[in-house]
């Protein structure tokens, strides 16, 4: 049995968590920093790094407590996020990671965040059976976070093509932006969720972008939506409407979300359809969103296609999915703990030897 310690501070949430065999999670510890945040409306790296550096040992030891392991040489390896994401909050995770691997002699895996939300589908968590991906490749991944919307397709472990991705900002950040108009504060996209738990998501018609033509058949573009949602606004307060009226607010919030998940869940599909997908796998914060999971749990039930979403404490950013995809890319190249001298970085390919990267 493997047992990797994985640690993972990409943006604002210190994890640690224990993994075995790359699926069971045997501990998975995150220390939010969402309050520090709220007041600045959304991550400040400054911040983000100091208090990295503050929790991060404490994080450690309660994964490690929590998994049983109370001597580090009990463990096989450990892995850790060396990017994509903001450097001062990577460099935490990544010194602690060799400070650990260098004393005991362990070797230290680095970890490609992305490829950390593909694995959290197949993390097997009490109450949910994680579910082995191997029979069922190719599988297309939609990655939709704060800082990404990616549509991959994976042929096999560690074997990626990117058909498409965002030409604008990404959907968790266009979930931030729109709430930040809707004056709901920050993250958004809890925000926006519970804003439009009581909304008529018909009542506002708005765009869904790119929905037409092969040039950008798996690309996403969320400016136009944002751009509609502030004239929308606009044009209400000038009729004199007061956006903050509970059933107005509820009715624009589910309107814009039904919109972000229906361009997501339509070329999703119409990648799985394309590339003949065994299995779709959708992953990232946005991914914890009730409308998306719902929209995407009906279609692709209705397509008879075999749909992964991660349970909701894998979702957003955590170390169990750090942790399995060390295991399996390990496996595909044994001499990846030899990385004593890693660096970070803030933009970080998803390596896919399939062609064209994210
Ligand atoms: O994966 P993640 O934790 O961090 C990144 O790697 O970016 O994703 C964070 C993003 C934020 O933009 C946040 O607003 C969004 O995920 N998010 C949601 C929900 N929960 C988090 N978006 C929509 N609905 C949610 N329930
Ligand atoms: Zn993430």
């Amino acid at each position: 049995m493997t047992k990797i310690l994985a640690i993972e501070t990409s943006c604002d949430e210190t994890a640690a968590a224990v993994i075995e065999d790359g699926q069971k999670m045997l501990s998975n510890v995150v220390a939010t920093q969402i309050e520090l945040h709220r007041r600045f409306g959304g991550v400040f790296p400054e911040v983000a790094s100091r208090q990295h550096v503050l929790s991060i040992q404490p994080v450690i030891t309660q994964a490690l407590a929590q998994a049983g392991i109370d001597n580090v040489r009990a463990l096989d390896a450990v892995a850790v996020t060396q990017g994509p994401g903001l450097v001062g909050s990577l460099l935490v995770g990544v010194n602690a990671a060799k400070g650990i691997a260098f004393a005991s002699g362990l070797p230290l895996l680095p970890v490609n965040h992305l490829e950390g939300h593909i694995y959290s589908n197949w993390v097997e968590m009490p109450g949910k059976s994680g579910g082995h991906p191997t029979d069922n490749f190719p599988v297309v991944v939609l990655i939709v976070s704060g800082g990404h919307t990616e549509l991959v397709l994976m042929t096999g472990h560690g074997r990626y093509r990117r058909l498409g991705g965002t030409l604008d900002d990404a959907a968790g950040e266009a979930f931030d932006k729109v709430a930040r108009l809707l004056a709901l504060g920050f993250p958004g996209g809890p925000a926006i969720q519970r804003a439009a738990e009581s909304g008529d998501a018909t009542r506002f018609d708005l765009p869904r972008a790119l929905r037409h033509g092969e040039e950008h058949r798996f690309n996403f573009s969320f400016s136009g939506l944002k751009t509609a949602m502030l004239n929308l606004t606009r044009r209400l307060e000038q009729e004199g409407l007061d956006l903050q009226e509970p059933q107005l607010l509820a009715d624009l919030a589910a309107s814009f979300q039904q919109a972000v998940a229906d361009v997501l869940v339509d070329k999703t599909a119409d990648a799985a359809s394309a590339f003949g997908a065994r299995q779709v796998c959708i992953c990232g914060g946005v991914s914890a969103n009730a409308c998306l999971r719902a929209t995407a749990q009906q279609r692709f039930a209705a397509l008879d296609i075999l749909f992964y979403i991660p349970p909701f404490a894998l979702c957003t950013d955590n170390a169990a999915m750090i942790g399995a995809a060390a295991y399996y890319r390990w496996q595909l190249e044994p001499t990846l703990g030899d990385s004593l001298g890693i660096d970070v970085y803030a933009n970080l390919p998803l390596v896919g030897g399939e062609g064209e990267t994210p």
